[in-house]
């Protein structure tokens, strides 16, 4: 697929949505759920940008950057209407490949959310865009980050040494998930379901 045949279909696909989450664009409206999680020290910890310190930079973020990116999706979490976090898809059209990244407000996570939010990126990437690999990466010592990469069936393929994280040196670690693995995992959860209802059907 073309730069402009991709643009096509994220704008199609602006929308996804799973069991718990809708991934859609961000809004003006979301400026201050933004700035809840971009203003938390802990949640930009492992975050090339410095905290935000008011609401304005907030809205200019929203008004600038995420509301009009194709690939720039807000986590809403649909039993409280609110947006948690956000996830930034960068599609390279030419290597057939694409970069994640992603942030959630400290107050939601342990839930499974972001695992929740990159499954359904993922799955995005592979029928929509049909897109060859997905690449993640973080900081060593984001051990949540790299969990939630695990937990999607991301891979290690190695290290970026001591690179400049805001005057500190830390190690980066690179995640990938292919095409034949994604489909692989699909085929083995549907036969490990299959598997359990055959069990249960014989022990009834
Ligand atoms: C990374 C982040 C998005 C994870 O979101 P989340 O919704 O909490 O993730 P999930 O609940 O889906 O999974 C988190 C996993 O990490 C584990 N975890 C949490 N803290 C951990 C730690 N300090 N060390 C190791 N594992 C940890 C959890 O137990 C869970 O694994 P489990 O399901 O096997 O128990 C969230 O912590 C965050 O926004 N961090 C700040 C921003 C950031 O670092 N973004 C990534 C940049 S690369």
């Amino acid at each position: 697929m073309n730069q402009s045949k991709i643009q096509k279909v994220l704008s199609k696909h602006s929308v996804l949505e799973s069991e718990r989450l809708i991934l859609r664009p961000f809004s003006i409206s979301d400026a201050q759920d933004v700035f809840e999680y971009s203003s938390d020290e802990q949640v930009t910890r492992f975050l090339s940008w410095e905290p935000l310190k008011h609401p304005i930079q907030a809205e200019k973020l929203v008004k600038e950057f995420l509301a009009n990116r194709a690939g720039s999706y807000a986590i809403e979490l649909k039993s409280v209407k609110k947006c948690i976090g956000g996830i930034e898809l960068s599609v390279y059209p030419h290597h057939k490949k694409a970069s994640v990244g992603y942030i959630l407000n400290r107050k939601y996570w342990n839930n499974g959310y972001m695992t929740e939010a990159l499954s359904l990126i993922l799955d995005f990437c592979f029928r929509k865009l049909k897109l060859r690999s997905i690449e993640a990466n973080h900081y060593e010592g984001n051990n949540a980050s790299g969990r939630v990469m695990k937990k999607c069936g991301m891979k290690f393929q190695g290290m970026e040494t001591k690179v400049n994280l805001n005057g500190e040196h830390f190690d980066v670690l690179i995640y990938a998930v292919s095409r034949e693995e994604w489909k692989s995992q699909f085929i083995n959860s549907f036969y490990n379901i299959l598997l359990l209802g055959w069990r249960k059907l014989n022990t009834s």
